[in-house]
């Protein structure tokens, strides 16, 4: 039984393209057969509280005497680590917020990203290594790295270190820029530009979950 982990992180309900995405995802998916199940976080509509104890970021042998979180703190924790264990796939929408990622989202990766239990170091345990992850990135202008504004998207490379280079997860990341192309008025003629990149991104999202499923 394949399982998806389908999470979301937009702040907009009504016309997000990473929520667009991540849901074509979740339906090819699905479509490949009645085992192919999903689970849905949706860290927007059911935020995580922040990390509310640094000594949540170590195994419980790695803390210091002074860090003792909270047992509830800990239970979110683990109910997380466990979701992400169980997936087969993830596919996770990350909208470019200032540069960055929504905080949102970044709340789930410092629950997820755990010295001594998901990232290997006093053991060489890494229990999501291999695991297929697709970012969905959406952001209003472009970042290409030939232009103006190369080396300014701060939103992928966070996601890219802390699930692939720490986690050992297989990161693919799936970009639809200029989204705000037909919102801003001196971008609109970068409106076919950003069509293009959409239909790219859908087909990148459709081509993957049924690779990957
Ligand atoms: C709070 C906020 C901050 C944003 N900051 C940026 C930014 O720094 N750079 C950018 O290109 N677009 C920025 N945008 C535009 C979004 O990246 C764009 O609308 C994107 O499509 C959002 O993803 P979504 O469509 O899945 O909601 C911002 C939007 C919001 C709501």
């Amino acid at each position: 039984m394949p399982q998806l982990l389908h999470i979301d992180s937009s702040a907009d309900l009504h016309n997000s393209v990473s929520r667009r995405l991540t849901r074509m995802f979740a339906d090819t998916w699905r479509g490949q057969g009645s085992g192919h199940s999903v689970v849905e976080r949706d860290l927007h509509r059911d935020p995580l509280p922040h990390l509310p104890d640094a000594g949540l970021h170590y195994a419980r042998r790695l803390r210091t005497a002074q860090e003792m979180p909270d047992a509830a703190a800990e239970a979110l924790q683990a109910e997380l680590i466990a979701e992400v264990i169980a997936a087969d796939v993830v596919v996770i929408g990350a909208p470019m917020y200032n540069w960055s990622l929504p905080s949102t989202l970044k709340a789930w990766l410092d629950y997820i990203h755990v010295l001594g239990t998901t990232v290997p170091f006093d053991t060489a345990d890494q229990p999501l290594a291999g695991t297929p992850v697709v970012v969905v990135s959406s952001r209003g202008n472009t970042y290409a790295a030939d232009g103006p504004n190369g080396g300014q998207d701060h939103t992928v490379p966070p996601v890219e270190l802390t699930l692939g280079t720490s986690l050992g997860m297989a990161v693919t990341v799936v970009t639809a820029e200029l989204t705000l192309a037909g919102r801003i008025a001196p971008m609109a003629p970068l409106a076919a530009k950003a069509a293009e990149s959409l239909a790219a991104a859908e087909e990148s999202v459709q081509h993957l979950a049924r690779a990957l499923g």
